[in-house]
């Protein structure tokens, strides 16, 4: 019978693999910064989930190095030889008590640590915030993010402005299907879900630009709800400077206390129709209004109707929300937004849509025939 015990070159493998090991961790763990994996880091606790990373991907490193160390010395070392008769078999080895033990007790003890670990970093991410700091809520539609501020009416499309080192609670929820909400550099990530809030603690620490993404399936256009790919619906998180921040704040509040809020859309403002454009309305519906509606019959539904004809198509004398195709009823779903059995379409603040806006478009549409 064949000897089972190791032979001198896979000590020396074992040698080899365990400086290979050595190298990685100390690679992972002193590395300045995890790229390229990741962008840099923009905020507290950010740097909390990078150790978690360097921890996880030193050990995978190690695990990798002597998995593949060993398949690849054995399979050279075993392999069959030609001298080998044709109906040659293996050693065969079962039962090692010492070894088993010991394949059983290090794993297991690594997950016990990676747990330690992981709930060393909840605990930071969740009960060691500071409680007081500035409240954010951000609501998710297809396919966009809006944001509410404190004190500031209505909500704020695509931008969300913070200032840099102040703790913020950031309120997580979403209008209509499940959308989620992550940004990279914060190294933090929920997800958005209807009737339910959600909360993202932390505290920025970077001044500069993040962009949002949404990692959940959510309809046609989950794809714009990205704002490292488009700018047009994927949101940016700016952190910039507590003055810089001020500014934008108190910007915002003014300009939002004129724009009309959900609520007051409900009462339909009346918009001075007869100044629309036509043909600006034709530039801003491709901008904003094409990615959902077809230039098509009614039932060319993208997301919502096609609207070649909206106004005057005498199959569909009603809009989606039953009221008669009139311009100032086409008015009034573009200030309110609409939610029913046919969908859920953006309201005005949502779409960023100026009464002159609607104007223009619905001077547009009445050309559609
Ligand atoms: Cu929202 Cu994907």
């Amino acid at each position: 019978m064949e000897s089972t015990k190791p032979s001198r070159g896979f000590w020396v493998l074992t040698a080899i693999l365990g400086g290979i090991s050595v190298a990685a961790i100390v690679y992972f763990w002193t590395t300045p910064t995890v790229q390229p994996w990741l962008p840099p880091e923009g905020g507290h606790p950010g740097n909390e989930v990078d150790k978690l990373f360097r921890f996880m991907a030193a050990s995978a490193a190690v695990l990798y190095t002597f998995v593949v160390g060993y398949i690849v010395y054995f399979a050279i070392v075993f392999r069959r030889r030609k001298s080998d008769p044709p109906d040659a078999l293996g050693v065969h080895v079962h039962d090692n008590n010492k070894l088993e033990t010991a394949w059983t007790i290090l794993p297991s003890l690594f997950v016990v640590l990676l747990s330690i670990f992981s709930v060393k970093i909840w605990s930071v991410l969740y009960l060691q915030q500071p409680a007081n700091g500035l409240v954010v809520e951000s609501i998710a539609h297809q396919w966009g993010y809006v944001f509410r501020y404190p004190n500031v009416k209505g909500e704020i499309p695509e931008e969300m402005h913070l200032p840099v080192n102040v703790p913020v609670t950031l309120n997580l929820t979403s209008r209509d299907v499940i959308h989620s909400f992550w940004v990279p550099n914060m190294r933090l990530k929920a997800d958005m879900i209807p009737g339910m809030v959600n909360v993202i603690k932390f505290t920025p620490t970077r001044i500069g630009r993040y962009p949002i993404i949404c990692t959940e399936f959510c309809g046609t256009l989950h794809s714009r709800m990205n704002g490292m790919v488009s700018t047009e619906n994927g949101a940016i998180m700016v952190v910039e400077s507590e003055a810089a921040y001020q500014a934008w704040y108190h910007r915002t509040q003014i300009a939002q206390a004129r724009a009309p809020s959900a609520a007051e859309a409900t009462e339909a403002t009346a918009i001075a129709l007869a100044s629309g454009s036509a043909s600006a309305g034709k530039t801003l519906f491709s901008q904003k209004c094409s990615a959902c509606h077809a230039l098509g019959p009614f039932s060319q539904r993208v997301v919502g109707p096609g609207l070649m004809g909206v106004l005057h198509d005498p199959s569909h004398p009603n809009l989606v929300d039953g009221d008669p195709a009139t311009p100032a009823n086409v008015a009034k779903i573009l200030q309110r937004g609409f939610t029913g059995s046919y969908g859920t379409m953006p309201n005005q603040s949502e779409n960023a849509l100026s009464n002159q806006d609607i104007a223009n478009l619905v001077a547009y549409l009445n050309t559609l025939k």
